[in-house]
């Protein structure tokens, strides 16, 4: 707070933290990778033509998306976004996994492994779109097995309007608002956004076929997504929130998840956001002295 006064007195912060969660450590040490894989891991290498891939002339740089990214710490319960622009924020998602590594979009050509995460969605405004659950399949190989992990009554109706290349289907119909914010942590981010929706990851199969190192993959893979969209919802002029809090066993339950075939991992609101007066934002990297000119 510039030119406030200070009232009360500042406690110091503590010199250790109060509870020690040794089960992180276990779990790190056990999900340690120590094996070589056969296939190596491609690097893409970036040539000139390459930068058409990245700009885009109408709308802000990518620089100042980035630097003006903030998570909203609330929604406003009203604003909608167009199909158009719902559709555009999955597409970047899409690794399109068919593809070869390095032909795949960017960022997903960086990610050696074929996408082992999909969304589950909580629609709540989109225009165009009836609320309800909606399920991103982000590599449509994958679709049967995701079916048959899930309880075999619910309808994979093809969602109205979205692009042919885009695999995202209508599961159920209705306002999911509640059940959103009840599966995250009782937070109303869930259910004041335009949409919120839970990372599941393909979980026990990938476990037992690569080993447990493949844990943390996932959870890299999930931060990856939340990365794209956060920059995402930026670009398309609403707002994005990482939610780490939600109760994994009620979200299996939705869909009824067969035993561990896949497990929350992260989940994410995007929408109108509200902004907090109580925080000041200053100009990214005003702090920073420009280099003297060489
Ligand atoms: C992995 C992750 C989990 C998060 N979980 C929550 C959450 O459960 N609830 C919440 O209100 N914010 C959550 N956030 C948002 C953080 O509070 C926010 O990113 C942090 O305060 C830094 O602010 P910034 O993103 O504007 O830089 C999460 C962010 C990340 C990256």
């Amino acid at each position: 707070m510039i030119g406030g006064t200070w009232h009360g007195k500042a406690n110091w912060l503590s010199r250790e933290h109060g509870v020690h969660w040794q089960i992180i450590e276990e779990v790190a040490a056990a999900s340690w990778k120590d094996t070589t894989e056969p296939h190596s891991v491609l690097r893409p290498r970036l040539s000139t033509s390459d930068v058409s891939r990245m700009t885009n002339d109408a709308g802000p740089s990518a620089g100042q998306i980035i630097r003006q990214r903030r998570s909203a710490v609330a929604f406003d319960g009203r604003t909608s976004i167009t199909a158009a622009m719902f559709f555009q924020m999955l597409q970047k998602v899409m690794p399109c996994a068919e593809r070869g590594q390095l032909n795949r979009p960017m960022p997903w050509d960086v990610w050696p492994y074929d996408p082992a995460v999909h969304l589950m969605l909580f629609v709540h405004r989109v225009d165009g779109l009836t609320p309800g659950l909606y399920f991103l399949v982000r590599d449509r190989r994958k679709l049967p097995s995701i079916q048959q992990s899930m309880n075999p009554e619910i309808n994979w109706v093809p969602a109205p309007s979205c692009p042919h290349d885009l695999p995202l289907w209508w599961l159920l119909e209705g306002d999911a608002r509640q059940l959103a914010v009840q599966v995250s942590c009782r937070q109303d981010i869930a259910g004041d956004s335009a949409f919120s929706f839970g990372m599941l990851a393909e979980f026990e199969g990938g476990l037992r076929e690569r080993g447990a190192w493949w844990y943390p993959r996932l959870f890299w893979e999930s931060g990856l997504l939340g990365q794209v969209l956060y920059l995402e919802a930026e670009a398309a002029g609403v707002r994005a929130t990482g939610i780490g809090c939600f109760f994994d066993d009620p979200v299996h339950e939705i869909v009824a998840v067969k035993g561990m075939a896949f497990q929350s991992l992260y989940h994410f609101t995007i929408g109108g956001p509200v902004e907090d007066r109580r925080v000041q934002t200053l100009p990214a990297y005003g702090h920073v002295k420009p280099a003297p000119p060489a």
